[in-house]
């Protein structure tokens, strides 16, 4: 195939910004300041969930003004059939202990819920002083497990999205905004 026609491909299926840069940026600001507010100067430690939410942790982490440590973990949930197995399977596990810190889940977008309900559970058995989640984009149309984050950047509507981290096939994560992904 030709490279023009490759390209041509790649770009077809980005069909339309749904946030863009400005937006997400302002939005980012606000939870920044929502983080300040909540936790008034004492620490805490990030944690994102590898991949989708590494360009939004590295935007996060630098819209909060508390002392702040940042750390990454890559998990997998196993589901049998439609049903969550309640087992998540760490495929990178955290470099520290969290043991009485102030802990605080940064994702990229919650779905059926099912990933994060299983990665709260194992980060709860770990003690931390306080443990919440906070996520750029919510489809709470699609739960399947009964899940909530304590702050949501976006709701939106039952779509694929890519774009800022979010992928389809590893690919499109460094676009600078989100889109819908034309299947
Ligand atoms: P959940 O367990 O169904 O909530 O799964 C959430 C995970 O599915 C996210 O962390 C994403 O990796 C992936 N995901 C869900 N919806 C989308 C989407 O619209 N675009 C890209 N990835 C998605
Ligand atoms: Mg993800």
């Amino acid at each position: 195939m030709q490279k023009e026609e490759q390209i041509k491909q790649y770009q077809a299926r980005i069909k339309k910004v749904i946030i863009g840069e400005d937006e997400i940026r302002s939005a980012i600001q606000k939870a920044g300041r929502y983080i300040d507010d909540i936790y008034d100067g004492k620490p805490i430690v990030l944690v994102s969930i590898l991949k989708g939410a590494f360009v939004f942790m590295a935007d996060i982490c630098r819209a909060v003004s508390v002392p702040c440590e940042i750390a990454f973990m890559c998990a997998k949930s196993y589901y049998e059939g439609t049903s969550s197995s309640g087992v998540v399977r760490i495929t990178m596990d955290l470099d520290r202990d969290i043991t009485d810190c102030h802990v605080i889940i940064i994702e990229d977008i919650i779905d059926t819920g099912r990933t994060l309900n299983d990665i709260v559970k194992v980060l709860k058995s770990r003690n931390p002083a306080s443990l919440r989640v906070v996520t750029l984009l919510d489809k709470p149309s699609r739960r399947v497990v009964d899940f909530k984050a304590d702050m949501s950047l976006f709701t939106i509507p039952d779509l694929f999205v890519i774009g800022y981290g979010l992928d389809c096939g590893e690919r499109y994560r460094n676009l600078p905004y989100i889109a819908e992904y034309a299947e």
